[in-house]
């Protein structure tokens, strides 16, 4: 009786399978056919080359480092020079179109970076300054309106930073570590003064690729890429579309030299 019943089953199953087979139903989809690649030309004469869209961007390795480090140097200007690690830095934001399309070109990469916000623009941009900190990136402080701090009295500078702080600390709940001067522009009591007050090392850079001036986003990925040494603190500006434009470019540039993206309290702790 058991049997039969089985045999029943199968025989049931199979002529479910030849019905919805004549149907159509389980037939194999067809295959779209290769997309078509159309040729690129470029005229010998151009110094373009397009991009290569089918690559995915290269990534950044997960890096675990502390970013605690020693208050003894009052600034820098550079890492250690014997270890991989560099950082990015970006000034004079946040710029409500800009900053969000880099901070998609640095997340593509994994790559964290340290941006120099200007206290006013964090009250105007606090949730582009709350999306820089949620993506893992440092925010250092570059001053309320972006003053020359050499014509500022000690009180007023330090007014000043602590008023830029605030401002951070009340939309992202972090406090910068860092301090970077407007035009690099600090004498060294200053600099002194303002660790003293306010435990921040005032940060310079050893790499200037002058993007300010508009020289293209080309020749900015070059000079950033040539430029760049283990150690590194290279400088740009997120306020300028160029700067921004560079970037594909730069990042990928330096990732295929071996270089590898901190920020830049993970830099100082690695000195
Ligand atoms: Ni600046």
């Amino acid at each position: 009786m058991f049997v039969m019943r089985q045999i029943l089953r199968i025989i049931t199953s199979c002529v479910l399978v030849a019905f919805l087979s004549s149907c159509g139903f389980l037939k194999k989809k067809d295959v779209p056919p290769a997309p078509v690649k159309v040729p690129v030309t470029v005229p010998k004469s151009s110094n373009y080359t397009a991009m290569n869209l089918n690559r995915a961007p290269m990534r950044n390795p997960n890096i675990a480092l502390s970013g605690s480090f020693q208050k003894t140097q009052v600034s820098h200007s550079s890492g250690n020079r014997s270890k991989p690690y560099i950082a990015m830095t970006f000034d004079d934001g946040p710029h409500p179109v800009h900053t969000p399309r880099l901070l998609d070109m640095l997340k593509r990469r994994n790559i964290k970076a340290t941006f120099y916000v200007i206290g006013n623009k964090v009250e105007q941009y606090p949730h582009i300054v709350r999306r820089i900190v949620a993506e893992g990136h440092e925010i250092g402080n570059h001053t309320w309106k972006h003053d020359n701090l050499q014509k500022l009295s000690g009180p007023q500078v330090l007014a000043d930073l602590k008023r830029s702080t605030n401002a951070i600390a009340k939309v992202t709940g972090v406090r910068p570590r860092t301090m970077r001067p407007p035009y690099g522009a600090l004498y060294n009591t200053q600099r002194q003064m303002i660790m003293d007050n306010l435990g921040m090392p005032s940060i310079f850079w050893d790499v200037d690729p002058q993007d300010w001036k508009r020289p293209g986003p080309s020749v900015v990925a070059s000079r950033i890429v040539q430029g760049t040494k283990p150690g590194s603190i290279v400088l740009a500006h997120d306020l300028h579309g160029p700067t921004v434009d560079a970037m594909p470019a730069a990042l990928d540039g330096l990732l295929r030299k071996g270089h590898q993206f901190v920020t830049v309290s993970q830099l100082l702790a690695e000195k």
